[in-house]
C-alpha cells in the first residue's frame, strides 16, 4: 500500500510530462519545405500550398509552448493573462503588412531585421540551447505557420 501511494503520483507526473512534450513533438516530424523570399521582405506563397485556418492559428499564437506570441506582443485576446510589449501590438497588423510580409516575419524575422530579438519560428539552423530531442526541428510546422498567418490576416483596424 505504502509503495502504491508513492508510485501512483509519480506515474501521473510522468504521464503529464509526456503529454506536455508531445506538443513540440508535432513540429518534430516535419522536414522544412522550400520557400522563396522576395526582396528580403515577403514570402508571398503559402508554405503548404493552402490557406491556413485562423481559428487554429489563434490557438497556436496564444499557446505558451507553441507561438507564445503574447510573451512579446499584445493580441485581441482579453481572456489571456499576460501580454508583452517588447514588440508592436498585433491588433491591426493586417492593415500595416501584406500576407507575404506577415509570413516572412513568422518564418524568420531576421530577413526583415537582422538585429531583431523575435525568434524564427520556421527554421532549423542557428537556434541555440535547443534540447537534443528538438534539434533540427522548427518551432512551428508549416501548417501551424499558415494558421497563424491566417489568424493575423483577420486582425485589421
Ligand atoms: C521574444 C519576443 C518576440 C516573440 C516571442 C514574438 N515576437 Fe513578433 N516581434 C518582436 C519584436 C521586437 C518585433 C519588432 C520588429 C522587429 O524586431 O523586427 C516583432 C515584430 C513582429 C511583426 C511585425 C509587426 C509590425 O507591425 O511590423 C509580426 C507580424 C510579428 N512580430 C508576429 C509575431 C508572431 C505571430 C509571434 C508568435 C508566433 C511573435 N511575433 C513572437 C518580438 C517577438
Amino acid at each position: 500500500m505504502k509503495i502504491e501511494r508513492y508510485v501512483l503520483p509519480l506515474l501521473g507526473a510522468v504521464v503529464l510530462a509526456a503529454a506536455g512534450m508531445s506538443v513540440p513533438a508535432n513540429a518534430a516530424a516535419e522536414e522544412l519545405v522550400k520557400f522563396s523570399v522576395v526582396d528580403g521582405q515577403s514570402i508571398p506563397a503559402s508554405l503548404t500550398g493552402k490557406p491556413g485556418d485562423p481559428v487554429k492559428g489563434r490557438e497556436v499564437a496564444i499557446h505558451r509552448k507553441k507561438g507564445n506570441c503574447l510573451a512579446c506582443h499584445t493580441l485581441p485576446a482579453p481572456d489571456q493573462p499576460y501580454h508583452g510589449e517588447v514588440g508592436p501590438g498585433l491588433n491591426g497588423v493586417a492593415s500595416r503588412l501584406s500576407e507575404g510580409e506577415i509570413r516572412l516575419r513568422i518564418v524568420n524575422p531576421k530577413y526583415a531585421n537582422p538585429a531583431t530579438i523575435m525568434p524564427a519560428f520556421y527554421r532549423t539552423e542557428g537556434l541555440h540551447r535547443v534540447a537534443k530531442k528538438f534539434q533540427g526541428k522548427p518551432m512551428l510546422t508549416a501548417e501551424e505557420v499558415e494558421d497563424v498567418v491566417a489568424y493575423l490576416m483577420t486582425l485589421k483596424e
